[in-house]
């Protein structure tokens, strides 16, 4: 991926940063389309996976919606143009300004979490003269099978309204007047690679659609999320997520009445494999045991590996040309500077061996990366580079 015009590129510029491949994105996003077009399924973006604005403008302008899970989230999709009609609010906790700002926007429909929070919802929007469009966000406690922080459809998990819960939610709408349940959404984790998952979604939603249906609700939207994992371990090989095989699973197992509408919430998907880390080695310390690289990128800039124990791929960068002969290699730990133990991205990597300055590509980092940084240890703000900048050769 990264050839020498662009490896020269990045050594004149001041590290670290984020790299986004526009070109890859796009066909990412081309992608992505194509497989959900084929079946009239909608597709919305979670912006928590990605809020940068120049990746925001490349989804928004192929007409996919946005998932938002903040107050700030809906401006942001507001102000980058994506149409109102197209932006779902989620999130266990909104805030009564979130509310406001989101019933002010007059967006498609609020994921709602909690019988207490309809309540709110009707209350707010009922002081606004309106009626807010909610689908339930239903927990239909469905094992995700991916790492224990990203799951979120199990009865111990903080998120969704239990199964157990629909009938007192069903009496409460009763009581609400500002409120029109349009739809249910489920969302059961993320990163999973396991496509059976899916169809045990699919399975479940459809008890879930019959009882509604067996009740008198019309439900236009079936809102099943997102989670559709990538491929961490092979950037270059396999950087387009199988969106066909993804989709193909829905429209086999998921039953649509009438004309029921399947959305998607897809953020990873859709943006982990365009952005790279792009550090700077700052020194290489040898030791007894062990040999470190100590980057100039740390957990503030991706904190994945440091929470996760996330895998990314680690390559090292150099301008090759017919005489480069293949180096030696060394086994390294990679890490940053912060003052933290676990601000270490990998062990036990084999690399070329490598020296000050050399720069290294941490791989498949567009989602949830530059979007989690901090400013720990008082950091410089993020830095990114976007494919289209850089000079053409
Ligand atoms: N919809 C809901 C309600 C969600 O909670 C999420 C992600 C998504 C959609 C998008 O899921 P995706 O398609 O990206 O899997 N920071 C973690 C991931 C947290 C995911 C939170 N929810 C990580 O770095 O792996």
């Amino acid at each position: 991926m990264f050839d020498n015009h662009l490896v020269k590129e990045f050594q004149n510029k001041e590290t670290p940063f984020y790299y986004y491949d526009l070109a890859l994105l796009e066909n990412t996003l081309q992608a992505a389309k194509k497989g959900a077009d084929k079946h009239g399924f909608h597709v919305h973006f979670a912006l928590k996976a990605n809020f940068n604005d120049r990746v925001l403008k490349s989804i928004c302008s192929v007409g996919f919606g946005a998932d938002c899970v903040s107050g700030n989230e809906v401006l942001k999709a507001v102000e980058i143009g994506f149409d109102a009609s197209k932006i779902v609010f989620a999130g266990v906790g909104k805030s009564d300004k979130e509310i406001i700002a989101a019933l002010e926007n007059d967006i498609f429909a609020f994921n709602v979490e909690s019988i207490q929070e309809l309540g709110v919802i009707n209350e707010l929007a009922k002081a606004k003269g309106k009626k807010a469009r909610i689908a339930l966000r239903i927990n239909p406690n469905v094992d995700a099978q991916t790492h224990h922080y990203i799951t979120t459809g199990l009865e111990e998990n903080k998120f969704g309204i239990k199964i157990w819960e629909l009938d007192g939610c069903i009496n409460e709408l009763k009581t609400l007047n500002n409120i029109e349940l349009i739809g249910i959404h489920f969302h059961v984790g993320s990163q999973i690679t396991d496509l059976n998952v899916f169809k045990s979604l699919c399975i479940k939603i459809n008890e879930i659609n019959t009882w509604f249906e067996e009740r008198g609700y019309y439900l236009k939207v079936l809102n099943v999320g997102g989670g559709l994992g990538v491929d961490y371990h092979n950037p270059d090989g396999n950087s387009i997520p199988d969106f066909e095989a993804y989709f193909n699973v829905f429209d086999q197992f998921l039953e649509r009445k009438n004309d029921q509408e399947v959305h998607f919430e897809l953020g990873r998907a859709l943006v982990a494999q365009c952005g790279s880390l792009i550090s700077k080695v700052l020194y290489v310390k040898t030791g007894l045991k062990k040999n470190f690289l100590i980057l100039d990128a740390g957990m503030t800039e991706l904190m994945r590996p440091a929470l996760y124990q996330a895998y990314h791929q680690i390559e090292r960068l150099e301008i090759k040309d017919s005489q480069t002969e293949e180096s030696a290699t060394a086994n390294y730990d990679i890490v940053g500077p912060i003052c933290e133990s676990t601000d270490c991205f990998a062990k036990e990597v084999v690399l070329p061996e490598t020296s000050r300055n050399d720069l290294v590509a941490i791989r498949t980092a567009g989602a949830y990366g530059e979007v989690m940084a901090s400013r720990y240890n008082l950091r410089e703000e993020i830095r990114y580079v976007y494919s289209d900048e850089i000079l053409v050769k």
